[in-house]
This record gives structure tokens, sequence and C-alpha cells, in this order.
């Protein structure tokens, strides 16, 4: 009876986006804990009749340790449930410190994080041969929580490649400021999403230099995601996986194809 802590993702709002191991996983659960302003009350539905629930927002650092302690000496199992993917801003590593420290094991489960669940109601991949093969997951800084040194939008802006920014819609103009201080041109395209796979989902197309003005002219301040880059527009070129002068162990190149790719051609 050593008790255990399940971190589980449950995507970024619909119930069906939740993995077959999360609903499984919840299913089991003698405790489930979860954020009712962050997590579709239908994730719930998994859980044992008999289980007790517990609304984290609730719940402080110092609140969860005395649950995590009675798991531990009662041998409960314990889900908590984080919304998206639990390895983005979900404040899961201080409770995977507390776990450690009273000696009660954990174990993950991952969910879709919001950024690929927008990129995928867009339809658009966010790396697109010869435009960007890299994406950046941030957030703006001057928010509740320091951003360290480096890492402010106006320097990863530089790269020009796809971002995607979470956290940031309260302080939109100086979110713009940042992208076009970091050398975005005006016309790069951006994706705003907001409470995406939610009922009351909101999906505006726009660019780096209108960005503030359509997030203040739908009145929004949470729950936003951008995605911004060249990357969101761009198309006409094609990665070598799928060319038919590529090989790999499942398949051979086609001679003439394999030259023309040499030779840089499409
Ligand atoms: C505390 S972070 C959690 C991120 C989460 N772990 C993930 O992987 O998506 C909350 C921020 O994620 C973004 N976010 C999460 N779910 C979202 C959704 N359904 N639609 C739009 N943005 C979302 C917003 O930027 C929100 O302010």
């Amino acid at each position: 009876m050593s008790g255990k802590v399940w971190f589980v993702g449950a995507g970024p709002g619909a119930a069906d986006l939740l993995t077959l191991r999360a609903a499984k996983v919840i299913g089991t659960a003698d405790v489930v804990v979860w954020a009712a302003s962050l997590v579709s009350p239908e994730v719930l539905e998994h859980a044992r009749a008999d289980a007790e629930i517990v609304d984290s927002a609730r719940l402080p650092l110092e609140g969860v340790r005395p649950l995590y302690e009675r798991a531990a000496r009662e041998g409960l199992c314990v889900a908590r449930i984080h919304s998206g993917d639990p390895s983005l801003w979900g404040a899961v590593q201080e409770q995977r410190e507390v776990c450690d420290e009273i000696g009660l094991p954990h174990e993950t489960v991952p969910g879709v994080s919001a950024f690929s669940a927008v990129a995928a109601l867009v339809g658009r991949e966010l790396t697109i041969p010869e435009v960007a093969q890299s994406v950046i997951l941030t957030r703006l800084g001057g928010g509740k929580t320091p951003m360290p040194e480096g890492e402010e939008v106006i320097e990863l802006a530089r790269h020009g490649t796809t971002m995607a920014l979470f956290l940031s819609a309260a302080r939109s103009g100086q979110l713009q400021a940042e992208l076009l201080g970091g050398g975005y041109p005006p016309d790069t395209p951006v994706v705003m999403a907001y409470q995406a796979t939610w009922p009351d989902e909101l999906i505006a197309h726009c660019t780096v230099g209108t960005l503030a003005e359509t997030v203040k002219s739908h009145r929004l301040w949470k729950h936003t995601l951008f995605l911004v880059g060249p990357a969101l527009a761009a198309g006409g070129t094609r990665s070598h996986l799928y060319h038919p002068g590529h090989f790999h162990g499942f398949r051979r190149a086609q001679p003439d194809a394999r030259r023309a790719l040499r030779k840089g051609q499409p």
C-alpha cells in the first residue's frame, strides 16, 4: 500500500481529446484532483462513482501536500488532472518534488497541448521545409512569473521561426511591440485562439501588425494562445521524407528522382 499520484494531461478542453490512457487512469483513481476553471467537467465522467473529487483551484501547493501524505499513508491512487500537456506551465514539477519528499511514487500521462490543438484547428503545420524548422513555445514577460534573461519575446522573435505564445493575451500591446521589435515583418501571419476546442471557442486570423487591435476588439485577456510566423501561410515546398528520391529502411529511392534531389531540384 504505497499509493501513487498520476499527473494526467487532459488536453485543451474537448473531453474527447483525452487520451485512452488518461481516461483509464482517471477511472481507477480513488481521488481525482482537477481545476474546474481549466478542465472540462466531462472529463470527470471517467471517474469512479465513489471517487473523491477535489477542485485544485482551492488548493495551494501547501494544501495539496496533506492530500499526498494521506495518499501515501492510506495507499490511495490520486489522478491530478492538468490542462493541455503537464510538461508546460502546469506547476507540476513542484508537486513531483513534494511527492519525492514524502516518498510517494508518481507517473505522468501526456496530453494534447493547446498549441498543437490550435495548429490542428486551423489546419497548419508549424514546421514547413525551408521556412521554419523550429517552434518556440514561450510566454510574454512582465506577468506573475519573471522571465529568465534572454528569454524575452523580443529576443526569441529574432529567430523569425514559428512561435506559440501562451499566457500573453492580457498584454497584447507589449506582445505586438516585442514581436515587431524582434524583427517579424508587420504582415507576418498570426492565429489567435481563445478557448480552443471548448463550446465558446473563438479563432481569429490577423497579422503581427494587427495583433493588439484584434485581441482588444474581441476583449480577450485569458485562455488565449497565439501562433506566429511565416509558416502559417507558407506552402509549395516539400520535405525529403516522402520525396521519391529519398530512401530509408522501408523504401528505395528512384534513381532519377535521387539525382534531381541531390541537385536541389524539387
Ligand atoms: C497555465 S498554461 C497551461 C498550458 C497547458 N499545459 C498546455 O499544454 O496547453 C494556460 C495557457 O495555455 C493556453 N491555453 C490552454 N488551453 C487553451 C485553449 N483551449 N485555448 C487557447 N489557449 C489555451 C493559454 O495561453 C492559457 O493562458
